[in-house]
This record gives C-alpha cells, sequence and structure tokens, in this order.
C-alpha cells in the first residue's frame, strides 16, 4: 500500500455486522496494484445512524466514496443524488462515489459480480432454473443479472413474501416474459440455489431455505464470505451438492469497483 498522507483519498465500507469484511484487504491491494493514492477502511455503521453518517460524509473534503453492504444497499440511495442505470433499476447500490460537486453517485456491482465469480469458476446459469433467497439489495442485483444471463426460471423465496413479490413484480416490468415465482423454502426442481440473505453471517443463524430438500445434482451458491463456509454450504456439501463460496463474487467485481472509484484499470 502506497503511505498514507495527507493528499490520500479516503474510502470506507459502511457494513452492520463488519467483522466479516474482506473488500477492505482485496481493493487496499487493488489500489496498491494500480499506484492510487487512496485506502479503504471498516466503518461499523447500525441501520439507525446511516442518515448522520451519510450527512457526515458529504461535508468531508478527501472523502472519496463507499463500498455499501449489509444492510445498507437499499437504504443508502435516498442520499445519493446520482443513480446509475443499474442501481436504479435494482433499487439498491453497494458502491457510491463523490463527486467534485459534493454529489454522491450510487452504482451496482453485485450482479457482475456473482455472474463473473460463476463464470470464473466454470459454472453458466444459462436456461437453468434458479431458486434465489432473499429479496433485499443484493437479491435485487442477483435476480436481475440472473434473468439477463439466460435463466429460464427464477424462484424468489424471502421471509417478507411482499418484497419478493414486489421484486417479480419490477422484473416483469422489465420484462414481462421472464418465468417468475415465489418461493417457500423448498428449492427441489431447481438447478442452481443461490442464497442472497444474510442469515449464515451469524452463529446460530437459522437456515435460508429448506435444506431437507436439496438434492445431489444442485449447485448450491453463497454471497456470505465470512464465515467461508456457512450452515447452508455445510448442510450442501452432506447433501452431495456442488458448491460455489461467496468469495468468487467479490473477486469478480473489486476491479470494477477500484475503476468506479478512480484507480484506472491501465495504470
Ligand atoms: P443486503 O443489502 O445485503 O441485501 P438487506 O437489503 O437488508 O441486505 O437484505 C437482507 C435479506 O436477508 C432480506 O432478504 C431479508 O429478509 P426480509 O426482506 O424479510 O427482511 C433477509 N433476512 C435478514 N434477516 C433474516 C432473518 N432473520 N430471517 C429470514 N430472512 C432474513
Amino acid at each position: 500500500m502506497k503511505e498514507i498522507t495527507g493528499h490520500t483519498k479516503v474510502f470506507f465500507i459502511i457494513a452492520d455486522p463488519i467483522h466479516h469484511v474482506q473488500t477492505p484487504q482485496m481493493l487496499n491491494r487493488v489500489f496498491a496494484k494500480h499506484q492510487f493514492d487512496g485506502v479503504v477502511v471498516p466503518l461499523h455503521i447500525p441501520k439507525q445512524s446511516l442518515a448522520d453518517a451519510m450527512k457526515f460524509f458529504k461535508g468531508l473534503k478527501n472523502f472519496g466514496g463507499c463500498v455499501v453492504t449489509v444492510p445498507h444497499k437499499m437504504d443508502v440511495l435516498q442520499y445519493c443524488e446520482r443513480l446509475t442505470k443499474e442501481a436504479s433499476m435494482m433499487g439498491a447500490a453497494n458502491v457510491f462515489r463523490k463527486h467534485e460537486d459534493g454529489s454522491l453517485e450510487a452504482h451496482m456491482l453485485d450482479g457482475e459480480g456473482f455472474i463473473r465469480g460463476l463464470k470464473g469458476h466454470n459454472h453458466s446459469v444459462k436456461n437453468k432454473s434458479v431458486y434465489l433467497a432473499g429479496a433485499g439489495g443484493a437479491a435485487n442485483a442477483l435476480a436481475f443479472a440472473l434473468l439477463n444471463e439466460g435463466v429460464a426460471k427464477l424462484t424468489i423465496g424471502n421471509r417478507t413474501q411482499q418484497k419478493a413479490e414486489d421484486l417479480r413484480d419490477k422484473l416483469l416490468m422489465v420484462n414481462s416474459s421472464f418465468d417468475i415465482h415465489i418461493g417457500t423454502g423448498n428449492v427441489s426442481g431447481h438447478d442452481v440455489v443461490v442464497n442472497a440473505t444474510s442469515l449464515g453471517l451469524k452463529d446460530g443463524d437459522a437456515l435460508p431455505l429448506d435444506v431437507d430438500t436439496l438434492d445431489t445434482s444442485q449447485l448450491v451458491c453463497e454471497i456470505i464470505m465470512q464465515p467461508k463456509e456457512t450452515a447452508l454450504l455445510k448442510a450442501a456439501l452432506q447433501k452431495g451438492c456442488q458448491i460455489h463460496y461467496g468469495t468468487p463474487m467479490l473477486e469478480g467485481q473489486v476491479e470494477l469497483m477500484a475503476e468506479f472509484f478512480g484507480a484506472s484499470k491501465d495504470e
């Protein structure tokens, strides 16, 4: 990493909980590779403190932007003056940057990161039937990306069913011929199962879906990076499923994050 000086641009990753984050380590390495004078620091921000934090960021002169994760991906949009096409369509963001004029611009890279991560491990979702657990910020991004990637059928299951229905309706407004169903946790009949909830981050969390309905033909994917092997992935391994860890989604987008923050690819 470059030495931190008074010229260094400061970036944060905002999350609650924070202990699991791997983005600072990975993004600081990419900044260093590009000789970019920036540093990424973790900030533990509970949901109720987000409004104060966003006001604080806007007043900081050497602030470059943030990586955004659980539980702020949807809430952060209301504080950003500019949204990219992706952030606006998905109603969620996992990065925002500060412009010269002080405005904040939000963008969503999770969808592209997840698909790149799958491809990097030689998995394809094209023409497959996918069960997606979750309807929050990350799930919104993944749902759009999966359908754009040619998934044949998508089932969305979420604790708050209304949010799953809202996501389905939003996706159908983009393309009314998408085949989208609302799930109840039973994943049988699906080729690929994805956990995009935050369940699994904490010890003792409930499972995000009914693991008794998993079978050996399925690929089970996480987006949680820490712990690496969540209770869902452990259950999937016991059932003889193929598994896909959470880290590739971040690996698939860390260069895109650096580019969004101004550390040019070609430097
Ligand atoms: P992110 O921005 O990372 O996607 P989020 O928008 O807060 O985080 O979404 C969290 C997801 O995990 C949601 O699908 C949420 O379900 P609800 O929409 O019902 O809140 C899910 N989730 C979080 N805690 C949960 C719990 N204890 N049981 C079931 N689902 C949970």
